[in-house]
């Protein structure tokens, strides 16, 4: 089963709510929520303060993806609006251990993300203690970059890695995805589709969702 979390970073924000329940009627399965903090990548977005205006506004789970450092200073404050995951960069934290029991004390969903130019094999030690992995598929701090298909191995390797351990854990793409593009990241192996410029820049969001998600 194919999901699609739609970036709202490519969302007219002058009127977030209404493109929140337009993304939830087209199909949308989470909200992919773009957090930066202007020293991890090189652009500032929006808090907790934001998503804590959504809440009970919509049944969309919160995909929170942190593009911050020093994520365990910051998780408390998304901790009470119960998202479906948290999702933070390896190379972000040193103790990465921590940060995911912080994340997982409350049943919450913890993700790890990497970078293009990480190794995904950085991530191979934590698999058994995480539900998923994001693999970027842009550099991360914009949307409506140019999708990255040298990064296809890598989700290919995870996927292997994954079936050979026999785990249970989501892998999440995420940067340039479209209708053209999104079957090569399908058949490498992952199964959650963040989309933000193709999908709120779409005259038919229904239909461009309903494509991503296709097998
Ligand atoms: C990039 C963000 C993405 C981005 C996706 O730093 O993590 O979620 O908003 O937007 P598109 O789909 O336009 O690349
Ligand atoms: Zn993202």
């Amino acid at each position: 089963m194919i999901k699609v979390a739609p970036s709202i970073l490519s969302a007219d924000f002058s009127n977030l709510l209404n493109e929140v329940k337009k993304v939830e009627a087209a199909g949308a399965d989470f909200l992919h929520l773009d957090i930066m903090d202007g020293h991890f990548v090189p652009n500032l977005t929006f808090g907790p303060v934001v998503l804590k205006s959504l809440l009970g506004k919509t049944d969309l789970g919160f995909d929170v993806h942190l593009m911050v450092n020093n994520p365990r200073k910051f998780i408390d404050y998304f901790l009470p609006l119960r998202p479906s995951y948290i999702t933070f960069h390896v190379e972000a934290e040193k103790d990465i251990d921590r940060v995911i029991s912080q994340i997982k004390k409350l049943g919450i969903k913890a993700g790890l993300s990497i970078n293009p130019g990480t190794p995904v094999d950085s991530l191979f030690k934590y698999l058994e203690k995480i539900n998923l992995v994001l693999i970027m598929t842009v550099n991360p701090g914009f949307a409506g970059q140019k999708f990255m298909p040298e990064i296809l191995p890598k989700i290919k390797e995870l996927r292997k890695e994954i079936e050979s351990r026999k785990l249970n854990l989501d892998i999440e793409v995420d940067g340039g995805i479209d209708s053209n593009n999104v079957r090569l990241v399908k058949e490498a192996g992952a199964n959650i589709i963040v989309a933000g410029s193709a999908i709120f820049g779409s005259s038919d969001i229904a239909s461009t969702i309903a494509t991503l998600k296709a097998k």
